[in-house]
């Protein structure tokens, strides 16, 4: 792929954008103009950080940051190959940027989907071609973690999908999984039942925040406990993802715990904004 777009550069956008250009890609990523500046830091300071933790030379570095340009003009997507959409999980916002580049780029580029929890069928039926797009869902931080669930649609092309697969794991060195169009594919379906049974637990007091995550974590291994995860992924996120697979099954494991909404409400998302469950402006 020699020209990539990204639509969005917040924390999904912007690792994806990374490892793209990484990979030798020209990346377009598309930003609300107030937003640009925030996103072209974001890929800088997490390449300064591969840099740091030895992963990557300076000199690559500042190749990969060259190759991205991180712009507010959609029609300069109309020579990708392939674009990924990671905007916020908000159905309406993405029909809308489907339908755009459905109509930007070439009909045989391929339009992939970093959504959490989405049918990746609605997106496809916001285009003229909808054999050619199909779900890639990276998970955070995008540099570090080694997945790429590739979720299959009922129109998708299998020509696509076996593109798709190769680009992610021989291209982007990516582990690759595939999953059919459910909402929450196959770890969002595991994984936010168990941050939402945590959040459950603390909600009703039976323990702290911090003994649900050192039992998670020194009991069973797992890199950082639930509500340190839910807060890394950001509430705002986790949110509508267990929206999503409540609609989609209506089983009550999936319903979204009224402290979950109270916090989103408040403003508490978690890393992102400084409080979640815990308070990320101590140092
Ligand atoms: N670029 C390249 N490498 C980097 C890097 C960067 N920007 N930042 C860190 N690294 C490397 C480090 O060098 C280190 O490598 P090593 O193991 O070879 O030494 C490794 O990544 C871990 O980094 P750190 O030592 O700085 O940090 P931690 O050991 O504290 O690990 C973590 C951080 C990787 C985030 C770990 O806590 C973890 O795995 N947490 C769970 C994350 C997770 O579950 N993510 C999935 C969320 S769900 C999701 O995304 C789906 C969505 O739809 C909601």
């Amino acid at each position: 792929m020699k020209n990539v777009g990204v639509i969005g550069g917040g924390t999904m956008g912007a690792g994806i954008a990374e490892v793209v250009a990484k990979s030798g890609s020209n990346v377009r990523v598309l930003e609300r103009a107030e937003a640009v500046d925030a996103a072209q830091e974001r890929i800088a300071t997490s390449l300064a950080r591969g840099v740091k933790a030895g992963k990557l030379s300076e000199e690559d570095s500042k190749a990969a940051l060259d190759r991205v340009t991180v712009t507010t003009d959609i029609e300069s997507f109309s020579d990708c190959e392939l674009v990924v959409e990671a905007m916020p999980e908000i159905e309406s916002l993405k029909l809308e940027y489907f339908h755009k580049l459905d109509e930007i780029v070439s009909p045989d580029a391929i339009l992939a989907t970093n959504t959490s929890s989405i049918p990746v069928i609605r997106l496809a039926n916001a285009t003229k071609h909808p054999e050619r797009v199909l779900g890639m869902h990276f998970f955070n931080p995008v540099p570090v973690m080694n997945l790429v669930e590739i979720v299959t649609t009922l129109k998708v092309d299998p020509a696509v999908v076996e593109k798709v697969k190769t680009y992610a794991s021989e291209t982007l060195g990516k582990k690759t999984i595939e999953s059919k169009d459910q909402a929450g594919f196959i770890v969002n379906a595991l994984l936010v039942p168990y941050l939402l049974s945590a959040i459950r637990m603390y909600e009703t007091g039976f323990a702290s925040a911090e003994d649900i995550d050192e039992g998670m974590v020194n009991g069973c291994g797992h890199p950082m406990g639930p509500l340190r995860l839910a807060d890394t992924v950001g509430l705002d996120v986790c949110l509508p993802i267990a929206e999503s697979l409540y609609a989609e099954f209506s089983e009550p494991q999936y319903a979204p715990p009224v402290l979950l909404r109270r916090m989103v409400d408040a403003g508490y998302y978690g890393r992102k904004s400084g409080k979640g469950f815990y308070d990320y402006t101590k140092k």
